[in-house]
Formats: C-alpha cells, structure tokens, sequence
C-alpha cells in the first residue's frame, strides 16, 4: 500500500535532519495525528519495545516500574498496559506530544525532559526504554542517544539490558531511506536497569 501524500510530507518532515528544536516543534504539530499516520506506516516500535521489556523482566509486571522515555502520544504504555504493566512513567520533549500521552491515563507521571539537555528522572528500581529509527537520517541522533545511554552507564547510573536491533520497523518514505530496496526501515529497543544506590559507608 502506498502511502498517502500527506502522511509522506509529515513523515519526512521529522525524519529530514533539522535541529532539535524545530524537531519538537514538528512533534507538537504532529501530535493530533501522529497515531493514524504511524498506523499507515506500519509502525511497529511500540510492540517491540513492550516485548523486549516483557521478555527482560524477571519480575511481575504490576510491580514493575518502567520509564518509557520519548513516550510521544503513549502508543508503548498502551503495549505496556495490555501486557500487565502498571507503574509507568514517561517523559518526553513535545508538550504537544506529552499532552496526548497525558489523556491516555496510562501514566502515574509525565514530564518535559529534552534528552541529552536535560537529566533522566529515574524511578528507583525501575527499567527504562527508549526506541529509535535506524535509517540514513537519523543515524547521526541515535549516535547521539546512544552517547547519552552511555553516558549514564559511566556514570553508574543506569545499567544496559538489552539493546535489540529490528528490521521492517516502518515503511520508508523514500527510496534512498529503505533497506536494501525493502521497502521498510530498520529501528532499535534500548532497555536499561536502574543501578541500586550503593548504601552510604559509616564512619
Ligand atoms: C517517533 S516518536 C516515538 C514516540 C513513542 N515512543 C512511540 O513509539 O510512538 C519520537 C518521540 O521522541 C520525542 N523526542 C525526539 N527527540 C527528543 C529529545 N531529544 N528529548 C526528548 N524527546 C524527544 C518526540 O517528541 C517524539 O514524541
């Protein structure tokens, strides 16, 4: 099926490589009809992400804390919630993104965090997760997701879990943005642990 005009344009729009400001900007645009466009798109990050999590945890899914991280309009907590997880929170750097996943119900906490400007908030014992496109125009923001992930771990902070990479993530827009003539885009689930914070040592 091709893809309508409109949602193309949209599309392309966010993937073209403007800075990140104007990105969030294109994302609060977005917001109202972001979920019926993903759906022609085939989008299948938010189903991923939930199975990468669900397969990563040992414990009860209820009990779970989980930050969804670049949460958008909620697509992952609703993944989340079907699966049994309860206790999520989520953060994006779209209002207009954030309001959306704000009518979902879904969230105990939302908040505005531009990520790699701003620090993580860290729900203690948690797990996060954060999903990314890995096609030609974005590799130069996953290199810089990718920087701030490790950044974390250096810091011991966060702890990697698992970071799976997906083909036939989504359709492609263009020719030249599609795998090997596929038709799709391939994208990566990052899931990270919460470090433990080291008790203080007496004396
Ligand atoms: C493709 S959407 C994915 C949303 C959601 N995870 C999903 O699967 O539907 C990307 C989201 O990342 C957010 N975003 C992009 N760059 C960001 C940044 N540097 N900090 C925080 N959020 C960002 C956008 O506002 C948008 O909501």
């Amino acid at each position: 099926m091709r893809l309508p005009a409109a949602v193309r344009e949209r599309v392309a729009a966010v993937h073209g490589g403007v800075g990140l400001p104007e990105c969030l900007r294109l994302y609060d645009g977005w917001a109202a009809c972001y979920e019926q466009d993903v759906e022609a798109l085939e989008y299948r990050a938010p189903h991923l992400a939930a199975a990468s999590l669900a397969f990563a945890f040992p414990a009860p899914p209820a009990e779970a804390r989980l930050l969804d991280v670049a949460c958008g309009t909620g697509l992952v907590a609703r993944e989340l919630h079907r699966r049994g997880f309860r206790c999520l929170h989520g953060v994006d750097g779209s209002s207009g993104m954030l309001e959306r996943a704000r009518s979902t119900g879904l969230y105990q906490e939302l908040r505005q965090c531009v990520l790699g400007r701003e620090p993580l908030p860290a729900p203690a014992g948690g797990f996060l997760c954060l999903t990314t496109r890995s096609n030609p125009s974005n590799l130069r923001y996953k290199a810089e997701l990718e920087a701030v992930l490790e950044d974390l771990e250096r810091q011991g902070a966060w702890q990697k879990v698992l970071v799976q990479e997906v083909e036939r993530w989504e359709k492609a827009t263009s020719e030249e943005e599609s795998t090997q003539g596929t038709g799709y885009i391939s994208g990566v689930v990052y899931v990270y642990r919460k470090c433990p914070v080291p008790p203080l040592e007496e004396g």
